[in-house]
């Protein structure tokens, strides 16, 4: 995908259609972008009231003597209430118009509008143009051979300056990173391993200045005590991996923000076996890391000034004779003992692993874990925000300012000390599950251990990232969340 800009109307070159915006007016549309010469060719929908402006609505004209054969209308809502989510909205209206017919090059006429700034509109235009134009299709073969779905492949912002240019293609590096994370989750997990993380990792680091790579294998995993990751890996025949990604943008600074990624390749629950209807999606389990390591890449590709590791511990959860077992207890990195309350609640002892070696040995300045953690973060929240918990008020507020902003909004959940009664052990330090009410306040309340007194912040990506079916700017399957989110944050940190 190419994005690109001319500053006036009369500098663009041919494309397959021109998008035209229109703000919504009572019953009415005004056009957002004043083009005396084009009002001929669009007044007839828009007199006879067949196009009015709602946000999201789109009319495919035909005209002649233009560089585009085709116009079409894009209704941008109400011009009192417009924020940048509402641009995303409706500018994914033209990718879907484009992906069904098939036009590959779009010139765009770029609204001018004085209550946004000049950043927030180009996000707007830019990431509702960008994040639904990606089909993960790599497994298809036959049956595309005459219907292959088609995404749009150059963009051509008119009207737009120098300033605007520059961040509209910094929007388009960020989405860039979220077609990676989305790439690492909609693949096999038989293609998309442990090793494939590492993979991932030595890629970033070879395509980045100041960025490095270190790998645990799990003979070095063994060495260093993390004998819950070890637990969790028991079931499967691939080993664990352990990943350090380091991107040092500000070496000057001591500031160090460390993003834990859960990275389990495929969960099948383990000796607690999933059932059928909930495994099916399960390579989504990855998410977190995919999360993490596209934030690598979108950060040291801009090449912000900040410091921000990712941490990936990496296994399949799959089951076998030598599987660990319920009501066994094992001995991680942090020395604490823990008895298993299920085989399937295996995020968060390779997350224990990760966040106690990050906190012993990387002195970081701040955490964030990101997890496809709990189902039951699904059913409280849906599809429309992740879990957010977090004892540090000062950083669940930067992230929900980070969340709104970014659509990827998030929703905090309390962390009373009286939830850490759940996950009392007869037998060892702690339990890992603590009972279906409040499972996934158990879940962090059980991360909450392995933290000390870091500022840390976990989310839930369970149900966001993942979709059955494509909604807004988001196209069906994975849908790269996080990935923004942090981005956004490391630029408040
Ligand atoms: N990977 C799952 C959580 C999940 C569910 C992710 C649905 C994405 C979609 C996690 O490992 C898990 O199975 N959690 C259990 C914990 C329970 C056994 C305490 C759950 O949520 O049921
Ligand atoms: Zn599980
Ligand atoms: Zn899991």
């Amino acid at each position: 995908m190419h994005i690109g800009t001319v500053d006036s109307f009369k500098a663009r070159k041919k494309a397959d259609v021109l998008v035209v915006p229109f703000w919504k007016e009572k019953a009415h549309a005004i056009p957002a972008v004043e083009v005396k010469a084009l009002h001929a060719h669009y007044e007839a929908p828009i007199s006879a009231g067949d196009f009015q402006g709602r946000e999201g609505e789109t009319c495919l004209l035909y005209v002649k003597d233009q560089e585009e054969p085709r116009f079409l209308l894009l209704g941008l809502g109400g011009q009192d209430d417009v924020t940048v989510e509402r641009l995303r909205r409706a500018f994914s209206s033209v990718t879907k118009v484009c992906q069904k017919h098939k036009l590959r090059e779009v010139n765009v006429l770029t609204p001018q509008y004085k209550a946004l700034s000049s950043e927030d509109l180009m996000k707007g235009v830019v990431e509702g143009l960008l994040l639904p134009n990606y089909t993960y299709t790599n497994s298809k073969r036959h049956s595309l051979k005459n219907n292959e779905p088609v995404n749009v492949e150059k963009i051509t912002l008119v009207g737009v300056g120098k300033a605007e240019s520059q961040m509209a293609e910094k929007f388009a590096t960020i989405v860039d990173a979220v077609y990676m994370a989305r790439d690492l989750v909609n693949g096999n997990a038989d293609d998309v391993t442990p090793q494939h993380i590492e993979a991932v990792a030595r890629g970033l680091e070879k395509s980045h200045k100041n960025v490095t790579a270190t790998i645990f294998d799990k003979q070095r995993i063994k060495k260093e005590g993390m004998g819950l990751l070890l637990a969790v890996n028991r079931g499967s025949s691939r080993d664990p991996a352990f990943v350090i990604v380091e991107y040092k943008g500000n070496p000057k600074s001591k500031e160090k923000i460390v993003l834990v990624g859960k990275g389990i390749t495929f969960d099948t629950g383990g000796l607690n076996l999933k059932p059928t209807g909930s495994m099916e999606t399960m390579r989504e389990d990855m998410a977190g890391a995919a999360a993490v390591l596209a934030t690598v890449h979108a950060v040291a590709s801009l090449e912000l000034k900040v410091n921000v590791t990712a941490v990936v511990p990496s296994t399949e959860n799959s089951i076998d004779a030598l599987s660990y077992k319920p009501g066994d207890v094992y001995v991680g990195y942090s020395g604490k003992s823990v008895e298993i309350g299920n085989t399937d609640a295996e995020g968060r002892l390779v997350l224990a692993d990760a966040l106690a070696y990050c906190v012993d040995k990387l002195n970081p300045t701040y955490i964030v874990s990101i997890a496809t953690l709990t189902g039951a973060i699904e059913i409280t929240l849906g599809n429309e925000a992740s879990g957010l918990f977090t004892t540090h008020d000062a950083l669940a507020d930067l992230l929900a300012v980070s969340g709104s902003e970014t659509g990827e909004r998030v929703w905090r959940l309390p962390m009373y000390e009286e939830y850490k009664e759940n996950l009392k052990s007869d037998i060892a330090d702690i339990k890992s599950t603590g009972g279906r009410p409040a499972s996934s306040i158990n879940a962090a309340t059980f991360l909450q251990e392995f933290v000390g007194d870091k500022p840390w912040v976990h989310l839930d990506i369970a149900g966001t990232a993942f979709l059955k079916d494509a909604k807004r700017y988001l196209p069906k399957h994975a849908t790269g969340v996080g990935v923004r989110l942090l981005v956004s944050l490391v630029e408040k940190l």
